[in-house]
């Protein structure tokens, strides 16, 4: 049972640091949660404990990007049910187009995934059901020179979490923890 507040700020970055990292983790896919009452499950690329902050890669054109630009207040929802414990993180999220980061991220994924943001918009009506892939590329990996438009419809979404929100179930007894930029506290589950 973890009793003070510089283990579970330990415990929050190794688990962090392992749902981006573990694609089979059960942290790895968490629910990213706009202020519209909307919400949707992304995966985890990456966590910098340093600057907290929470990176997701998605589409320019998708609506949660026009939502967030370039800054809007965003909750990511993790758990994990054998481990038993709830991550829940407030913070501000911001949509990247360019840069370094941007480039570095897409420079490291592969030709399948970069395939995706070759597509129509995500969230555009449809009279048959479809993936909005181009046809040449159902099921078939482009090479880099078809992949050339996909990179502007490519973003990070960063979130600079604020505060924590840590939820241990425990037979004998819940334990539920905050901490932000005021500190740390208990709270009763
Ligand atoms: C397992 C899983 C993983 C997903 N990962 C991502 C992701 O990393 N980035 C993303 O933009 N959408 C991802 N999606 C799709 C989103 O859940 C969502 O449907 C899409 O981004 C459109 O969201 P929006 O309409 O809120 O913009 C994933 C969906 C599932 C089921």
């Amino acid at each position: 049972m973890m009793e003070t507040f510089e283990a579970i700020r330990a415990d929050i970055d190794r688990r962090l640091t392992d749902a981006a990292e573990k694609r089979h983790g059960a942290m790895h896919t968490p629910v990213v949660v706009t202020a519209d009452a909307d919400a949707r499950v992304m995966v985890l690329r990456a966590w910098d404990p340093e600057s907290r902050t929470l990176r997701f890669h998605t589409d320019a054109r998708a609506p949660k990007a026009g939502l967030i630009g370039d800054g809007a207040p965003l909750g990511v929802l993790f758990y994990d049910r054998e481990a038993k414990l709830q991550i829940r993180c407030r913070g501000t999220g911001r949509i990247v187009r360019n840069g370094p980061a941007v480039d570095a991220a897409w420079a490291a994924s592969p030709n399948f995934a970069r395939r995706c943001y070759l597509g129509e918009a995500p969230g555009m009506e449809s009279g048959e059901p479809k993936s909005g892939l181009p046809p040449e590329f159902e099921g078939v990996e482009p090479d880099e020179e078809q992949l050339l438009p996909a990179r502007e419809n490519f973003a990070l979404l960063l979130v600079t979490v604020e505060s924590f929100d840590w939820f241990f179930l425990a037979h004998k007894g819940h334990r539920r923890a905050i901490l932000d930029r005021e500190g740390a506290r208990w709270v009763t589950p």
